[in-house]
């Protein structure tokens, strides 16, 4: 896959402006002492001098409010959408896209200078009534059509999405959370990943969860063994996003420091998300001191947002969880993350450029025997003979996702390999291996038994072709 842009995939805009000035300072007082940094006099301005960003949730419906608007504009420099960019409110009809709230807001960042992440591709909550009621193969399909979808309309303006929201368990297991989208096969979210991907190269791409900021909880350690899979077999991972979201019963856990680090040395970015703690006075400006240190610590915790602007627009008002109170006053635990920013290294490494998202090939998935495994530009032999077959599981103006179901012959298979028809373009196949026209194995699916059959995905572009040939063997 192509390099996406370094410029939009590593450090957020802001943080290479700063550091590009810190660079130029030093070269210039080469002699005399290095000036006192001056202290940010907002939080944007306090985070930018550490390269990171600080960001809020916004309402179109608040943006009106002149004391809403000031505040967020004077103070944060990234936008999240709190509602107007998922799934409800984008597609509320199926295959009919509705963006203009969620444009409402891009436009107000865009007019103020301001970098977006994108709030949410694919969540189990918040779906529309039609998605809510779909299951298996026509909700997968639905699926990736509104990640392509959402993600292309947006495509070059988001810094950061979060492709997938939510979708672990609470509690001891680890593991997922049940969900129409879980029921569809447990790959939907790299499958989401890679349609996100293909759609919009530029942005980071983030998987987003609560309850995932003590790293001896088992929810924590289920997504860690997901994103690290993700990274070991090549599924565009970027980014880990923390919601944070504390109060009493779940506060900030003396070992949240660990956490980013754990995440982070996976090699992704860890983004705070949506930071909210209930409380008040001291005790709240030190929980959020505490948050803001532990990612000022990390080098790839790249920005904190908090989820609202005054007390009173956030979704958990009574909890007095933000940053400003409902006057639009500044709180201790304004003060309290201020001080903290201002206090950070100004120097901070210059943009880190994530790994590829493939692997080289002497990294086999952890299922897989050692280094066998030939690279993708030479697919492995194949026994057996086999054929397959080419269903169009949607389309939409543009592309279309086809599904190919590989069939052994009479012998069983050892790998196998199966060529798209020429006017086939896509990069974007998922149990597969792509090289040109010629989709192989992934490293887990090559070996099917007489008569069995197996099946790999790919985006397409362009209109799906019609009675299309394909060879196996
Ligand atoms: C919340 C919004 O703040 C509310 O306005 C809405 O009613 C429900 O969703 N995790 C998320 C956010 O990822 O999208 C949620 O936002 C809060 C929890």
């Amino acid at each position: 896959m192509t390099p996406p842009p370094q410029l939009r995939r590593g450090r957020p805009l802001v943080a290479r402006g700063a550091s590009a000035l810190a660079i130029v300072a030093l070269a210039v007082t080469t002699a005399a002492a290095i000036p006192a940094q001056a202290a940010g006099s907002t939080l944007q301005e306090a985070a930018a001098q550490s390269g990171r960003y600080f960001g809020t949730a916004i309402a179109a419906g608040r943006l009106s409010d002149s004391t809403y608007s000031t505040i967020a504009n004077r103070e944060f420099n990234m936008i999240t959408a709190e509602n107007e960019m998922k799934m409800d409110a984008t597609e509320p009809n199926q295959n009919q896209f509705n963006y203009s709230q969620g444009d409402r807001i891009l436009n107000w960042a865009k007019q103020n200078g301001k970098q977006v992440r994108g709030h949410a591709l694919a969540w189990y909550s918040q779906q529309p009534e039609w998605m809510k009621r779909m299951e298996g193969p026509s909700l997968r399909s639905a699926m990736v059509n509104h990640v392509t979808q959402v993600a292309t309309h947006y495509k070059g303006q988001i810094y950061a999405w979060d492709v997938v929201n939510e979708a672990f368990a609470d509690g001891s297991s680890g593991g997922r959370r049940d969900s129409n989208l879980e029921r569809t096969g447990s790959d939907w979210i790299e499958v989401a990943f890679r349609a996100a991907r293909a759609a919009d190269p530029g942005a980071i791409l983030c998987y987003n969860d609560y309850n995932i900021d003590d790293w001896s909880h088992a929810k924590t350690q289920g997504v860690y063994r997901m994103v690290r899979d993700f990274k070991q077999r090549g599924v565009p991972i970027d980014c880990v996003g923390l919601q944070s979201h504390f109060n009493p019963q779940s506060p900030v856990p003396a070992n949240y420091q660990t956490t980013i680090e754990s995440f982070a040395a996976l090699g992704v970015d860890v983004q705070i998300t949506e930071l909210d703690i209930e409380g008040s006075g001291s005790a709240q400006a030190e929980n959020f001191r505490k948050v803001t240190q532990a990612c000022l610590n990390v080098a790839r915790c790249t920005g904190i947002t908090v989820w609202g602007v005054r007390d009173t627009d956030s979704w958990r008002a009574s909890g007095t969880p933000l940053l400003f109170d409902g006057n639009g006053n500044k709180k201790q635990a304004y003060t309290s993350v201020l001080n903290t920013l201002n206090a950070a290294s100004p120097t901070t490494p210059p943009p880190t450029t994530p790994p590829p998202t493939t692997p080289p090939p002497t990294t086999p998935p952890p299922t897989t025997p050692p280094p066998t495994t030939p690279p993708p530009t030479t697919p492995p032999p194949v026994t057996g003979s086999c054929s397959a077959a080419l269903t169009i599981a949607n389309a939409w103006p543009g592309g279309y996702q086809g599904t190919v179901t590989v069939t052994a012959g009479s012998s069983s298979l050892n790998g196998w390999r199966v060529t798209l028809p020429g006017d086939v373009s896509t990069n974007n196949v998922w149990n597969g291996v792509v090289s040109g026209n010629v989709v192989s194995n992934a490293p887990y699916n090559g070996s099917v038994g007489a008569g069995q059959s197996t099946t790999f995905g790919f985006i397409g572009q362009g209109s799906a072709p019609s009675g299309a040939t394909l060879t196996c063997g």
